[in-house]
């Protein structure tokens, strides 16, 4: 028996890195999946997971698109339980100093729009599914929603605010639906993408040099994790054993808060 057995999940930004691995191990756990993903690639190669994924293409940034991955899960799978949000954007570690004075609001719309406003849109748009089935969303937040310098002003910035969205959202959802998060450390495996507004969207922090032993020296557990290494804190959140448990993030990050 699997702990997720029944269950029906909407991953936005499934497509690669952490969301991915996620979606692969809720399937081993018994859940149905939709995923809405922008990159068509990522798209094709979800498809080949089978039956019990059902992938929506377009923008997490747009309400509508939220909309119509809901619908579509819903549709196929008949309920959903819980939305679980991986959209992301970096700032490859950018201090304020560097940003071109130029260029700082389109930065900072760019980073908010993409890593606080969709979650916001996703949420929006799955919320009244999740009131009927009693279901639960999890963010993914990061350990830059707790601690300074693995990240530069905006990225931490709008990891704080995912934070707060998961205390005040559990709040105000209370008691139909309950709010979580999962703050996973350094990741090796993933396709975490650079700001467009300040020329950093070729770059992929998978690819950064030497990222496997920097992972391992920074973390107490010597660990450089791997998305799967995450996907247990979403499956407990999301299953009825977590069903007391609302407005609290599960750090997944080789213990970086004992790090001294
Ligand atoms: N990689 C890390 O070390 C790390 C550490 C802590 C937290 N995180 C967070 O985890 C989450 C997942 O990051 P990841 O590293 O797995 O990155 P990733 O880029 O591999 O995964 C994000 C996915 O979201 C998709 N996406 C991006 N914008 C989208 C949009 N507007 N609409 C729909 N889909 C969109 C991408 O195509 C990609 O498939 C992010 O929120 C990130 O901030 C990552």
């Amino acid at each position: 028996m699997g702990w997720l057995d029944g269950k029906v999940a909407l991953a936005v930004g499934g497509g690669s890195g952490i969301g991915r691995g996620v979606v692969e191990e809720f399937m081993r756990e018994g859940a149905s999946i939709g995923v809405l993903e922008l990159n068509p690639d990522k798209c094709a190669e979800l498809c080949e997971l089978g039956p019990d994924v059902t992938v929506i293409q377009g923008d997490a940034t747009s309400l509508e698109d939220n909309k119509r991955a809901v619908q579509k899960t819903v549709e196929t799978f008949g309920r959903l339980d819980t939305l679980m949000t991986f959209v992301g954007i970096f700032d490859f570690y950018t201090p304020l100093s560097k940003i071109p004075e130029d260029k700082l609001k389109a930065a900072f719309d760019e980073t908010f729009e993409t890593n606080v406003g969709s979650y916001l849109l996703s949420a929006k748009a799955a919320l009244p599914e999740l009131k009927k089935s009693g279901g639960s969303i999890i963010f993914t937040v990061s350990t830059s929603g707790f601690y300074p310098g693995r990240g530069g002003i905006l990225y931490v910035a709008s990891k704080f605010a995912v934070r707060g969205m998961v205390i005040q959202l559990a709040h105000e959802v209370a008691p139909e639906v309950r709010v979580n998060g999962v703050a996973p450390g350094g990741t090796m495996s993933t396709d975490l993408r650079g700001l467009k507004s300040i020329g950093l969207n070729q770059r992929s922090l998978g690819n950064a040099p030497n990222r496997e032993d920097d992972l391992r020296s920074r973390t107490p557990l010597r660990l450089a994790m791997r998305p799967k290494d995450h996907a247990g804190a979403y499956i407990y959140l999301a299953s009825d054993r977590a069903r007391g448990i609302t407005g609290m993030i599960i750090n997944s990050d080789g213990g970086i808060g004992v790090r001294g």
